[in-house]
Formats: C-alpha cells, sequence, structure tokens
C-alpha cells in the first residue's frame, strides 16, 4: 500500500523513512490511499476491540504489543444528572497496559522502531511517556533513553520508566529543554525519537475516534480532553478525519482541548485568534502531565479546534482537584489531574453556556490516578481520619 509523509505546511511529500520534520521545518502527517487499504469496518468489528482493531489504517505490522486499547466507554449519569448534561461519557484511557494513552502511540511507534531496525528508542517526558515507551522497548529488547524534567514528574511514572529499565536522565529545566535537547540528542547519536512529533506515534493514537465511533455506534457532538505537547487532539482528529474520508461517517465532533491556566498558549492561539503560538516561559500546574509551555503539535491542534468549530479553555488547578474528586465519587473514575482537566473544563464550558446540555459529550481521561498518588493523598488530607482507641472509633462510628 502507498503511504507517505506528508508536509501540513508545505505540501512536500516525503518516502517513508525516520524523519520527524520536513526541510521547511512543518509537522509531518502519515498519508495513505485510503480506498486501497482494504479496511472493512464489519470485518474489523469481529475483532477484539483495541489498536489492531483497526490494522488496516495503521501504517505497520503489530511487532510489539501489550495489548493496548480497549478502553471503558463509560456513560456517566451521576455526573451528568449534577451540570444537566443528558449524555455524558467517559474514554477512561487510564485502562491502557501502564496506565495512560501514550500505549496507543508506542505499540504502533515501537513497531516501526523494529521496522526500522534501530538501535535505541528515545523520548523527552512530563512522565507517561516514558513509562510507555520504556515499557515497549522492553518488550521489543530495544535500548531506551528518556529525558525528564527532574523532581517534576509524578512517583507512579519515574517508578514505571525506572523499573522498566530506561536510561532516566533528569535534567535541570523544563518539559520544553528536555524536547529540545533529545532532539538534539537523536540527531547526534541516531536514536529514534518517539515524542509525538513522530507521525507514525499518532497513528496509534488516532485509534480513539475508530474506537469511540464503535463504542457508540455513532459520533459524538464533541470530545472534550487535556492539551500538553498537543499530539492527542489532533491524532483523535485524524482519525475522525479519516472516517469521513472513508464514507464511514457523515459528521465530525467539535474538538475541545483544555488547558490548565498556568500552562495554556493553545487557549490564547485559539480565544486571541493568533497565527503563531505564543510560548509560556515558565509553565506551572498541579497536573504536571501538561505542565508544557511549547506544543509542539500546535499547528495540527489548532487546525483541529477550528476545522471542527471546537473550543479551548483553561482551568485553575483548584477546579482540576474538584473535578478529580468529583468524578471518583460520582462514577468510581480515578484519573490523574490532567485527565480531570477534561472534566473540570467540560464543567466551566457548560456553566459559561458554551456548550448546550443536550450534547452527547465524550470526555477523554488520558492517565491512571495511580500515576500520581501524591497530589491525590494531598487533596484529600484533610478526609482522613484518625483514631486512637476504640472510644473515638465509637464516637466516628456513631456519626456516619
Ligand atoms: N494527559 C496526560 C495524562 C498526559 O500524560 C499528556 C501528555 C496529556 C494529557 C497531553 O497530551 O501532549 O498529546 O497534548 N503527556 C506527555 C508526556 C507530554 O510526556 O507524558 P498531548
Amino acid at each position: 500500500m502507498v503511504r507517505k509523509l506528508h508536509c501540513i505546511s508545505c505540501g512536500k511529500d516525503y518516502d517513508e523513512g525516520v524523519r520527524y520534520q520536513c526541510d521547511c521545518s512543518g509537522l509531518l502527517e502519515v498519508r495513505y490511499d485510503l480506498d486501497g487499504a482494504g479496511f472493512d469496518l464489519e470485518r474489523a468489528r469481529n475483532r477484539r476491540l483495541g489498536v489492531w482493531r483497526y490494522r488496516e489504517l495503521l501504517p505497520v505490522e503489530k511487532n510489539v504489543s501489550l495489548n493496548e486499547g480497549g478502553t471503558s466507554l463509560y456513560k456517566c449519569d451521576r455526573l451528568g444528572r449534577k451540570f444537566g448534561i443528558k449524555n455524558l461519557w467517559v474514554k477512561n484511557e487510564g485502562e491502557n497496559p501502564t496506565g495512560s494513552f501514550k500505549d496507543r502511540g508506542m505499540t504502533v511507534g515501537v513497531s516501526k522502531a523494529v521496522e526500522f531496525k534501530v538501535k535505541a528508542v528515545a523520548c523527552a517526558s512530563t512522565g507517561n511517556t516514558s513509562a510507555s515507551l520504556a515499557a515497549y522497548a522492553a518488550r521489543s529488547g530495544i535500548t531506551c533513553m528518556v529525558i525528564i524534567p527532574a523532581g517534576k514528574i509524578a512517583y507512579g511514572k519515574l517508578s514505571q520508566a525506572l523499573i522498566y529499565g530506561a536510561k532516566v536522565l533528569a535534567i535541570k529545566g523544563n518539559f520544553d529543554d528536555a524536547l529540545e535537547m533529545v532532539m538534539d540528542a537523536c540527531d547526534k547519536y541516531g536514536f529514534y525519537l518517539l515524542n509525538s512529533i513522530n507521525p507514525y506515534r499518532l497513528e496509534g493514537q488516532k485509534t480513539i475516534a475508530f474506537e469511540i465511533f464503535d463504542q457508540l455506534d455513532g459520533v459524538p457532538d464533541r470530545v472534550v480532553l487535556p492539551v500538553g505537547n498537543a499530539g492527542n487532539i489532533s491524532a483523535i482528529w485524524k482519525g475522525f478525519s479519516e472516517y469521513i474520508d472513508l464514507g464511514i461517517i457523515s459528521q465530525l465532533p467539535k474538538m475541545t482541548g483544555i488547558q490548565a491556566e498556568g500552562a495554556m498558549p493553545m487557549v490564547e492561539l485559539f480565544k486571541e485568534n493568533l497565527d503563531v503560538l505564543k510560548p509560556v516561559k515558565n509553565p506551572e500546574t498541579i497536573a504536571s502531565a501538561i505542565r508544557i509551555g511549547s506544543p509542539v503539535s500546535w499547528l495540527k491542534a489548532i487546525r483541529a479546534i477550528r476545522d471542527s468549530k471546537g473550543l479551548a479553555e483553561s482551568v485553575t488547578d483548584p477546579e482540576i482537584l474538584e473535578a478529580q474528586k468529583l468524578l471518583a465519587r460520582k462514577e468510581g473514575i480515578f484519573v490523574e489531574p490532567a485527565s480531570a482537566a477534561s472534566i473540570a473544563g467540560l464543567i466551566k464550558l457548560i456553566e459559561q453556556e458554551d456548550i448546550d446540555k443536550d450534547e452527547t459529550i465524550v470526555c477523554i481521561t488520558t492517565g491512571h490516578g495511580l500515576k500520581d498518588p501524591d497530589v491525590a493523598v494531598d487533596s484529600c488530607k484533610d478526609e482522613l481520619i484518625e483514631v486512637k482507641n476504640l472510644e473515638e472509633l465509637d464516637g466516628v462510628l456513631r456519626d456516619i
């Protein structure tokens, strides 16, 4: 099948290979002859729900897998009712093998690394990307190097990268600095870069769109998700767009990206209708996964938001923590702070009347709550009841 790497800025096409950007430094995306791909939805639906159900629309053979994808789509009536939303769904990507949506990208990206016979893979990360890449590299026997901002990634994620045996380099600086460094290192030492600038990785992530369509048996009016480096929103949009091109669907969802107030360059880009992203110098938020000031995929992402007539909105850290608790307590779904940003953003947009309560809305919760136990315990610490003896226990139980 014919596949090209296509520059989204100047339109130049490249043959497949190890390449992350166009000569004009534009972002690349994988383009297929979709009609010739031989994808048959009915046949695909007989396969297990997951990334590889859609194999004809992916750019590589399955060389490494941990059964990624196939995450639950929960109808959230108790949470929805609180805000008058009739059709609220949560796609819980925390159910992936390493606990985040990154696994969808890595099964494809590392399969490509195996095909290219690279000697090592590398990424910069706020935590989840490194955890996921380390796992898939381990499973395929490829050396893995990750660069993280020292002291700035959640403990659960650090523990994963270390236990899977990646070489973990902690730098002074933030994610944006780490990304620059790893890009230089990949150029210099020939490591294969698996940040979301890698167009193959995003192909795995587009299957979120395909799964939502299979699970809802339709297209939602809106998809709401947290935005950091802006790869995922671009990937999901690409998935829905390919289904339009294939004639499988005739309507697209409004892509709605949520950022934290201290790291909201995409929200500024959208609200101020700018042509070019203005990076945020010192991004800060409790949602460490999306503590990013200069998202690499900003152009893909803003196109997704504008073309879909979607929205971008920011939320505060207290709003994120409140949403995290609400989702856990109303629906039994425990997600990390960045993921809760999607819920917090939805609540804000509903309260501002920017979103119609009758819409069918899917929020993507991108990572598992246990990734960042420190934040969760801290936000509930006043609720911990210390009991010194039986009398105190009686006192507490009588009031329940
Ligand atoms: N949610 C979680 C839990 C994440 O880990 C990330 C990104 C995002 C949302 C944002 O996704 O970058 O595609 O817009 N984490 C990256 C990492 C940057 O290094 O783990 P995006």
